[in-house]
């Protein structure tokens, strides 16, 4: 879908990758409607869509809250006529050490990263059903959702649930014209894991993630992954016997 004079919804847009995407966006005449709790972050970022020359919708939530995700639909749909495309990219990922967990430790990271985004996916499938053009629901997912990562497996168990989902919702909405991409960005530095020591080889700045994720919305390839050498990398324990990738897996514990 080219990717100028369209509506699109953001959602976790007052940081990091979605606030990335909701600026690269905003250079293309958009009208684009943002979602997250933090409001003057979200004000912020709507002053600068409307600097950069797109229409900046900005919607205070808390995307746990199923009615909450569904009046942002619903508000988004009101203002601009319809809904072209969205990004569902609530997540977060901080480092569990299984071995101390107790049960809501883990359960909070499906919370947030599936349940936020089924929260908004379906009164979304509602909305595009209604326009003849249908439209995109994408996702950002995460190559640790092809891997369970030591000290990330709360993490990898949603991000794998979010794409096992919208594998089947591709299937199923394919005749609503409604394209699911699942967008699966490697390590991006944020102010949120900037302390994290993670290997600059093995990261990518925010704009550099926008780029790819601007790409993958423009081309809906309906999964893309990114960038290419830890693509390889993650898929490369499909070849090889389980306990060859435990070891070099075993690596990343911080234990
Ligand atoms: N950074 C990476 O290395 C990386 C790699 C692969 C995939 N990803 C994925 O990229 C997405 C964005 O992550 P990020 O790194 O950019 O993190 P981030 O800067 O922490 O952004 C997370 C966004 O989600 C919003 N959010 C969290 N909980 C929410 C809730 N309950 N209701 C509404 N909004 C909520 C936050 O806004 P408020 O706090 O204002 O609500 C914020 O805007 C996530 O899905 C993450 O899993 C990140």
């Amino acid at each position: 879908m080219e990717l100028k004079d369209r509506v699109i919804l953001i959602t976790g847009a007052s940081s990091g990758i979605g606030k990335a995407v909701a600026l690269a966006l905003s250079h293309g005449h958009n009208r684009i409607a943002i979602f997250a709790r933090r409001q003057e972050l979200l004000l912020n970022v709507a002053e600068s869509i409307r600097k950069n020359g797109s229409e900046a919708l900005s919607i205070v939530g808390d995307a746990l809250d199923e009615k909450q995700a569904a009046d942002a639909v619903h508000e988004a749909a009101q203002r601009f006529g319809r809904i072209d495309m969205a990004l569902l990219n609530i997540g977060i990922g901080p480092s569990l050490d299984i071995a101390r967990a107790v049960p809501d430790d883990i359960k909070q990271n499906m919370r947030i990263n599936y349940d936020t985004m089924i929260n908004f996916f379906c009164p979304l499938v509602q909305q595009l059903k209604k326009q003849e053009s249908g439209g995109i629901i994408a996702n950002t997912n995460s190559l640790a959702g092809f891997l369970g990562l030591p000290s990330q497996g709360h993490y990898s168990a949603s991000k794998a649930a979010c794409r096992m989902f919208l594998d089947t919702a591709r299937i199923e909405l394919k005749q609503y014209n409604i394209r699911v991409l699942t967008i699966c960005p490697g390590f991006v530095v944020t102010e949120r894991n900037k302390h994290q020591g993670i290997p600059h080889s093995l990261t990518m700045t925010l704009d550099e993630a926008a780029r790819h994720i601007l790409n993958a919305l423009k081309s809906e390839r309906k999964e893309y992954l990114f960038p290419n050498h830890l693509k390889t990398a993650v898929m490369l324990p499909k070849f090889l016997p389980r306990s060859a990738t435990e070891r070099l897996l075993s690596r990343f514990s911080h234990s």
